[in-house]
C-alpha cells in the first residue's frame, strides 16, 4: 500500500486529479470507478478545470459509480447519479450512456445488482477504483460486518453514516435508510485502488485502516490484501500516524 502525503484537502484534490488525468491520458479508454461524497468533490473541480484548460478527453471513458440511495431517482438532489452529473460528467465531453451509476429509483432493485455486476464484467471490469472511506470504516456503502465475498447488493446503511450523511438533505429522517453498492468483492477485483482521506474526521479511519487486523468489522481492512492501492491523505488525516 502506498502513502501520499499532502498538506491539506486541497492539495488532496489536486493531487488525486492529477493522478486520474494521467491515467485517463495514457489510457483513453479506460473504465473508471467513481466515488461520491465530500471528499471527492475538489477532485471533480480539479478535472473540470484541467478539461477547461487542456482539453483532455473522456469520450472513450466508461464509469461505474460504486453505490446509490434507494428511493431517490436521478433527478433527486441528493440521489448520487444527480452528484456526479452536476459535480463532473456535465463539465466535460464523456458519453453519459457509458456513465454508470447504480438505479436507485427503487424498481426492480435486486435485477438492477445483478445488472449492474455484469456490466461491469462485460466492460471487463475496473481499471482504477477510487474511493473514499467512512468513519466507520465502510467503502462504498459497504459497512461494518460485510462479506469479503460480497458483490452487488441491497444494504442497510448504518445509523452513523445516515447521520454523517445528513448534512447533504434537509432532515435526517429524509436520509434513506438503504443503498444499492458494489460489494467487496466487486471492489477488490478493480485493477488499482485509489483512496481519498481528508481531514481529522478519518485519522480514525485511517489509523485503523494501516494498523488494525483485517476484519469484515471494519471493511476498509481488505485493502491491505490488495497489489496495487494507493492512498492520498492530508496531515490532519495522517497526524500521530
Ligand atoms: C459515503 C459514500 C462513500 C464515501 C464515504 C465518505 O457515505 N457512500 O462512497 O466514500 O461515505 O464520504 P465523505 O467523502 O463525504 O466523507
Amino acid at each position: 500500500m502506498k502513502i501520499i502525503k499532502v498538506k491539506d484537502y486541497e492539495e488532496l484534490s489536486k493531487h488525486a486529479a492529477s493522478y486520474l488525468i494521467e491515467k485517463v491520458r495514457k489510457t483513453p479508454n479506460m473504465v473508471l470507478g467513481l466515488a461520491t461524497g465530500g471528499t471527492s468533490e475538489g477532485t471533480y473541480q480539479n478535472m473540470i478545470n484541467d478539461y477547461k484548460e487542456n482539453q483532455t478527453s473522456y469520450k472513450g471513458i466508461t464509469t461505474f459509480n460504486l453505490d446509490e440511495y434507494i428511493g431517490l431517482d436521478g433527478d433527486n438532489e441528493n440521489s448520487y447519479r444527480f452528484f456526479m452529473d452536476t459535480h463532473l460528467f456535465n463539465y466535460l465531453d464523456i458519453d453519459k450512456s457509458k456513465t454508470h451509476v447504480p438505479r436507485g429509483d427503487g424498481k426492480d432493485t435486486l435485477k438492477e445488482c445483478d445488472t449492474y455486476e455484469l456490466l461491469i464484467k462485460e466492460h471487463g471490469g475496473i481499471d482504477l477504483q477510487l474511493l473514499g472511506i467512512g468513519g466507520n470504516g465502510h467503502i462504498g456503502f459497504n459497512e461494518p460486518g460485510s462479506s469479503f465475498q460480497s458483490r452487488t447488493r441491497i444494504i442497510e446503511l448504518a445509523d452513523s453514516t445516515r447521520q454523517a450523511n445528513a448534512r447533504f438533505f434537509e432532515r435526517l429522517e429524509d436520509v434513506p435508510a438503504l443503498a444499492i453498492t458494489m460489494g467487496i468483492a466487486t471492489i477488490m477485483e478493480s485493477k488499482e485502488i485509489v483512496l481519498l482521506a481528508s481531514g481529522e474526521g478519518k485519522r480514525e479511519a485511517i489509523k485503523r485502516l494501516l494498523h488494525g487486523e483485517v476484519s469484515e468489522d471494519f471493511p476498509a481492512s481488505i485493502l491491505n490484501k490488495h497489489s496495487h492501492v494507493t492512498i492520498i491523505a492530508d496531515e490532519a488525516a495522517l497526524t500521530g500516524l
